[in-house]
């Protein structure tokens, strides 16, 4: 690990989750976005080529302030959950895309991105896997490039923080989906630029967070803090008490 910083409810590595695994204890939830091969993919459609690697026709040139992004660390390559599926509750995105790797399952999480706008290139919705008890549900939240719907939603100020960023909102419903105990800790282990963290500290939830890009690391470390502040949680006495000893972790 190269850098660990204490944000009151949050502990933030920033190194490879792989390392940091062993070391942690204690974890009730593991809530999580990993790169799941998507570089392959945009590779191969910026090559103009469909899944059969078949040369398509250009169908819409990018939208006005898209940015190019550097490729996602881990983005090169098929994920492998094993690591992740022994904590007691688990929520993986893209599970489609590994669902050779995972067991059966009832309760999918399926974001809607689109509410009934019209189909584009990309998905339509996007899908976690959990170990969660129940039916499959939704969130709806349109997310369409610069077009987002929620507290991202401020005019371009912020921009956008990464290439593969989830609202805050999405992640706030599947921690709800999970019915944490108040005192439960839960775990992102590719928390990019953070909106794990940042939902589960406005629920007042212990959080483990570990990031291998120092980009996206300082991105999530800025968040985080800043939810902590806005929702008063630096100045509660209940909340400085939880705070020692700082986290269940070892090493
Ligand atoms: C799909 S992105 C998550 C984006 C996040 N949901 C957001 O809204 O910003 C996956 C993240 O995992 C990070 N990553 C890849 N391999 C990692 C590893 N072995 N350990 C920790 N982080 C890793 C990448 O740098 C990337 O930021």
């Amino acid at each position: 690990m190269s850098r660990v910083e204490h944000i009151g409810l949050a502990t933030l590595y920033l190194g490879d989750c792989r390392d940091v695994l062993p070391t942690i204890r204690n974890v009730d939830a593991v809530v999580s976005d990993p790169p799941y091969g998507v570089k392959e993919r945009t590779a191969r459609k910026a090559a103009g080529r469909g899944r059969d690697g078949v040369k398509r026709l250009p169908r819409c040139s990018k939208a006005a302030g898209a940015r190019d992004w550097p490729a996602v660390i881990g983005d090169d390559g098929p994920f492998d959950p094993t690591p992740w599926l022994g904590f007691p509750k688990v929520v993986l995105f893209g599970g489609n895309h590994f669902s050779d790797k995972l067991p059966g399952a009832s309760k999918w999480i399926v974001w809607d991105k689109r509410e009934g706008t019209g189909p584009d290139d990309n998905a339509d919705c996007e899908m976690a896997w959990t170990n969660l008890k129940g039916p499959a549900r939704i969130h709806r939240q349109v997310w369409r490039g610069l077009i987002r719907r929620g507290e991202e939603n401020d005019g371009g100020k912020s921009g956008r923080l990464h290439p593969t960023q989830k609202p805050i909102a999405l992640m706030d419903f599947c921690l709800d989906q999970c019915r944490l105990d108040p005192a439960a800790t839960v775990m992102d282990p590719y928390m990019g630029s953070g909106p794990t963290g940042v939902a589960a500290v406005r629920r007042g939830l212990r959080f483990i967070g570990v990031e291998i890009d120092p980009t996206y690391f300082d991105t999530a470390c800025r968040r985080i803090e800043d939810a902590q502040r806005q929702a008063g949680l630096f100045t509660t006495p209940a909340i400085l008490a939880l705070q020692s000893p700082p986290a269940k972790v070892e090493g």
